[in-house]
């Protein structure tokens, strides 16, 4: 199995970035974290982050010609707005997981909200780096 891990703008400022709310780890070191807990022998996973819309969305259509079965993405603040994002993921068609670092339902109003949880499998949210294991176990799974 195939897995892509994508994360949106500002996770690469995870461990500077708002530490009450998102944790005291770098986005590098929650990414050996879960990489180690994943048997890498019999599953191979990428991951990537841009603060860019487009680039996102590039690595989307990318993991189509990349044979990537499937998908844990953290959107960042573009779960609550980006049309283009969830688009991508309902053309692509691998199946997707949402993954947010916080709880989301439990922040402000703005947050509430994700326009792209229709499109995903399913919604993952306040477990933080745990959230990201859980997503790809599930997909190992289900898949
Ligand atoms: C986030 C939640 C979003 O609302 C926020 O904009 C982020 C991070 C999370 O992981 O909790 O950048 O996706």
């Amino acid at each position: 199995m195939n897995v892509l891990f994508i994360n949106g703008p500002n996770l690469n400022l995870l461990g500077k970035r708002e530490p009450d709310i998102y944790g005291v780890e770098s986005l590098d070191q929650i990414i050996r974290w879960v990489t180690e807990k994943i048997n890498t022998d019999e599953h191979e996973i990428h991951w990537f982050q841009s603060n860019s819309e487009g680039k996102i969305i590039d690595k989307l259509h990318w993991a189509l010609s990349n044979d990537v079965d499937g998908i844990v993405i953290n959107p960042g603040a573009y779960t609550h707005y980006s049309i283009a994002i969830r688009d991508a993921i309902s053309s692509i068609k691998i199946p997707t997981i949402e993954v947010h670092l916080s709880d989301i339902k439990n922040r402000e109003k703005f947050r509430k909200d994700s326009v792209i949880k229709d499109v995903c499998i399913s919604q993952i949210s306040g477990l933080g780096k745990m959230g990201y294991l859980k997503a790809a176990q599930t997909l190992i799974e289900e898949i």
